[in-house]
């Protein structure tokens, strides 16, 4: 072979290992493959050869030229494309991020599951409600200090004078507060509606959202869940609510667990009361009391009581004639005992660390 080829071919092995990047490649071409390199500079000299030379050193340049070539792509192959992915059908797929319901969600089904099991039919009421159904109705009138319990968000507010208006044209509405909005501040409300369109006897629950106007702190959230009780007709008396909230306590936390009720003021129920449930965490131990009882054996969950006459009265039903009694509790309050949580803030956090636990 052609001195001067064999030399040019010799250089191209000699330097291909050491070519790591596209830079050095195109050197690498320009010097070899390129319109001024080694290779076109012999295709010139090969003009002048007379025909006999030509031929022999014609067909050697074409080899050498090919092979050159055909290193150029090999490196080039290399260097551009990714290494080849190699594919079993025996690897593991990828498992796809699937989410799950919420510790809400998950005590709120749980929960009706047991209410629907002791007879009661589940309802859902408006989070938007008016002054009437979250107050008046519920013998909260707007001079009574009780209204301080529940601190409100008003909803955009009509001038005084159009609500007034309003008032004196529609008969139904007559001396009813029904023209100020609000994000209701309990779900004690739709026990109104519910009382208005329906006749005793029933028992429902009322589970939902609602909203407080207040700072929030590790135990007050600005909004939070609530499920409401209401059980009218024979029968729906504070002896039946124990055994009620007996059931669905001891079921609840899968304990069987004692009711304590304890005399309280809520407007809309007379007597009223609050109840509490033997704390879960001490229950089976000689000397009742823990830290999260706070040594009482007991812990505050809800207010109960036997609906009042005012409220009979407010939905056109005999209170001489029709008795029941009414609950609420607080649905964060009875999953953070559950789990042990000492933050209410934790459940609209949105942090995932919290929220995978469930
Ligand atoms: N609505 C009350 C609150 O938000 C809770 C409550 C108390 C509901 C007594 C009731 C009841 O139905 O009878 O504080």
């Amino acid at each position: 072979m052609n001195e001067t080829l064999e030399g040019i071919l010799k250089e191209v092995h000699q330097i291909r290992d050491q070519i790591k990047d596209v830079e050095t490649l195109e050197n690498f071409r320009v010097k070899f493959l390129g319109r001024k390199g080694l290779l076109a500079n012999l295709a010139d000299e090969l003009k002048s050869l007379d025909d006999e030379k030509k031929k022999k050193f014609g067909y050697q340049f074409n080899l050498a030229k090919k092979e050159i070539e055909s290193v150029y792509e090999e490196l080039k192959q290399n260097l551009v494309q990714e290494p080849k992915v190699r594919f079993s059908f025996r690897h593991p797929g990828q498992k796809p991020l699937v989410g799950h319901l919420s510790p809400i969600s998950l005590a709120l089904n749980q929960a009706i599951k047991i209410f629907t099991n002791l007879g009661f039919k589940t309802i859902l009421g408006s989070e938007i409600e008016n002054e009437y159904y979250n107050f008046d109705a519920l013998n909260i009138p707007a001079d009574h200090p009780a209204r301080d319990l529940w601190d409100t968000f008003w909803l955009d507010q009509k001038k005084e004078e159009e609500v007034d208006k309003k008032n004196q044209r529609s008969k139904k509405n007559k001396n009813k507060n029904t023209d100020r909005y609000l994000l209701r501040t309990h779900t004690s409300p739709s026990q109104v509606h519910y009382l208005e369109k329906n006749f005793p006897p029933f028992r429902i629950i009322i589970p939902g959202k609602v909203f407080r106007y207040e700072a929030t702190d590790k135990t007050h959230e600005f909004e939070f869940h609530q499920l409401e009780g209401l059980a009218i007709g024979a029968g729906a008396n504070l002896a039946e609510l124990k055994g009620v909230l007996e059931k669905f306590f001891s079921e609840f936390y899968k304990k069987n667990l004692k009711i304590r009720l304890r005399p309280a003021y809520f407007p809309f129920v007379e007597p009223g009361l609050e109840f509490d449930v033997e704390c879960i965490f001490c229950l089976n131990q000689k000397k009742k009391g823990c830290a999260i009882c706070k040594q009482s054996g007991f812990i505050e969950i809800g207010g109960a009581g036997m609906v009042h006459p005012f409220v009979f009265k407010s939905v056109g039903l005999d209170s001489s004639k029709n008795y029941g009694y009414a609950f609420g509790l607080g649905l964060e309050r009875i999953i953070m005992i559950r789990y042990k949580i000492n933050d209410i803030r934790l459940f609209h956090s949105n942090d995932k660390r919290f929220i995978e636990q469930f």
